[in-house]
């Protein structure tokens, strides 16, 4: 155990890590070497999604002192979708090093995962990852639905809805007020099949969580039971040393990418995923989402590309009962937390309604995956999510509408005079990693008013941003290499015509390569967006959408060797 090389110790080293722990009332027995539990907790009241870990934190401790282990609860940074700017994805990176950095300097034998709200799962496990110690994810769950005059309404979606409902004068200003009190009614992240709500089925399929875990309400007691069952399994896993690695596999992200397809997942994914497996050490590209994922029929029935929440994917059985109907297509056989393989953990899997999950011959619709694209104007890459997109515009062309930054886009789109109509293609430059900086979630940009108002509900978006997992249209993003890098959407011009053919994959921009190497020629690049802090740090060591936007720095892993100690020597 990592923690015998501090509290076991003789002399003044010993003396020192155990004498001012007991500050907290923890008696010698404590010491005695038992495994020693982390539990790495992202609560902050400024991430409302997770505002509630600190209970949840005291389920896994109880859990874990039955298993006699010795539970300390730490805090690191927390990224709350709602509030934080420019936007959380700035600061993905900078937690996973908090992650990391806290994991490895301290006693500890194994960690629990607290996490929930979007970018603190992906930064949580990335951070993990690089120590490589055995780890348990545990998520905050999703909210309760939202209720409002009668029906149910989904976090993020709805809002997007609403918004183009009140903008286009078809809601009141005192209802889309009423509608916010009524989305968030209970503790827990958004309860769409946005990004967290992903991120915890894909985290439950890559086998970092206990089955079942990822679709529990927040505020369900069986939450807290997991948590507790959490915190019993952890301290069987420091004693068996089962590490991350044993458990990232090649397979096991294999299996994320096709569960992410199957619940209709968030394109955030992607990123994460992506970074995930460079920090383990996953051979994981771009082009495995498309080849493994794209495929995939859509067999959960949840908005942003169906119509239920996560309660009802709970109460219809949640992710077993998913994982069960693909086993044909899954390496069932790949280890998770439980020390079983999911053939193991999903063998009771019920489903209790197949009008939220479907069975594989009966899908909601065939080849859900994420679809990767390639062409002139994204040789890297760029992703569309088909299942949330208007199926008419999956086979397009139209002419370029250019905004040159998000500023530009607020200040023209709703301009009465701006030349556009339905057919067009809206393009959005400089939102990407470098440009914004941070990638923020812009890609689904809302439509021109005029056109709102003639009743227009999707038209195709092309950017180097993201989007939020709980939006949808036609929508283009993660272009690579980002326009302020110099990327060929740097150079697409108002008027252009680009061509979007999801079936042959492929985005092209209608311009002769003569021309483009004449644009690439006078292209200059964008002062930098900062020159001193950590966000010089992000411009100087981030990488693009198609490597996951992590730092080239952090890529891989240290193992969890502390080199060096200032401690005395053992005896002195
Ligand atoms: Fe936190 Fe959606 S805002 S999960």
């Amino acid at each position: 155990m990592r923690s015998h090389d501090w509290f076991l110790r003789d002399g003044q080293a010993g003396f020192k890590a155990r004498s001012r722990m007991k500050n907290q009332g923890s008696p010698q027995q404590m010491f005695d070497g038992r495994p020693v539990i982390g539990i790495c907790n992202t609560w902050s009241e400024l991430t409302p999604c997770n505002a509630h870990l600190r209970i949840l934190a005291e389920h896994v401790k109880r859990g874990v002192l039955e298993a006699g282990g010795f539970p300390l609860e730490f805090p690191v940074m927390s990224l709350g979708e709602t509030l934080m700017r420019p936007t959380t994805m700035l600061y993905r990176n900078l937690v996973s090093m908090d992650v990391e950095e806290s994991i490895r300097a301290n006693p500890l034998d194994a960690v629990v995962l607290l996490v929930g709200c979007d970018k603190t799962t992906p930064a949580a496990i990335m951070g993990a990852c690089s120590v490589d110690i055995p780890s348990i994810v545990v998520t905050s769950g999703p909210m309760l639905n939202g209720k409002f005059q009668g029906r149910d309404i989904g976090a993020g979606t709805d809002k997007w809805r609403f918004t183009d409902d009140w903008r286009s004068g078809q809601m009141s200003t005192a209802d889309y007020i009423e509608s916010e009190t009524c989305m968030s009614r209970s503790d827990g992240h958004c309860m769409t099949m946005g990004t967290a709500s992903s991120m915890a089925c894909v985290v439950e399929a890559l086998g970092l969580m206990l089955p079942g875990g990822a679709a529990i309400p927040a505020p369900d007691a069986r939450r807290r039971r997991l948590c507790h069952f959490s915190g019993n399994r952890i301290v069987q896993m420091a004693r068996e040393d089962l590490k991350l690695s044993r458990l990232l596999t090649r397979a096991a992200f294999e299996n994320a990418i096709i569960v992410n397809a199957a619940i209709g997942g968030s394109t955030n994914c992607v990123l994460h995923l992506l970074a995930i497996a460079g920090r383990i050490g996953v051979e994981l590209t771009l082009d495995d989402f498309d080849k493994l994922g794209a495929d995939v029929p859509l067999l959960v029935n949840l908005k942003p590309a169906g119509e239920f929440l996560m309660e009802e994917f709970y109460y219809a059985g949640g992710l077993p009962v998913v994982m069960q109907h693909l086993r044909e297509v899954l390496d069932m056989d790949a280890l998770t937390v439980t020390g079983e393989s999911h053939a193991h953990n999903t063998a009771e899997a019920v489903c209790y309604d197949d009008s939220v999950i479907a069975r594989l011959d009966a899908p909601f619709q065939e080849g859900a995956g994420i679809v990767v694209l390639r062409g002139n104007l994204a040789p890297d890459g760029a992703v569309i999510k088909p299942s949330a997109a208007s199926p008419a515009l999956m086979q397009h062309c139209g002419r370029a509408v250019v905004f040159h930054s998000l500023e530009d886009f607020h200040a023209r789109i709703d301009c009465p005079t701006l030349d556009v109509d339905e057919d067009c293609v809206l393009v959005l430059q400089h939102v990407g990693p470098v440009g914004f900086p941070g990638m923020p979630e812009v890609g689904n940009m809302s439509l021109p008013q005029k056109l709102l108002e003639r009743g227009v509900r999707d038209m195709l978006r092309l950017s180097d941003g993201r989007m939020s997992g709980t939006a949808y249209g036609a929508v283009v993003l993660h272009i690579a290499p980002e326009s302020a890098v110099g990327g060929p959407l740097a150079l697409v011009q108002e008027g252009d015509m680009i061509e979007l053919n999801v079936p042959e994959r492929r985005l092209h921009l209608h311009i002769s390569d003569d021309e483009l190497a004449m644009r690439r020629a006078a292209w200059q690049a964008p002062p930098p967006s900062a020159e001193r802090g950590y966000t010089r740090i992000f411009l100087e060591n981030v990488q693009q959408a198609d490597r996951g936007v992590d730092f080239d720095v952090l890529v891989g892993g240290s193992g969890g060797a502390v080199v060096k100690t200032s401690d005395a020597q053992a005896g002195s």
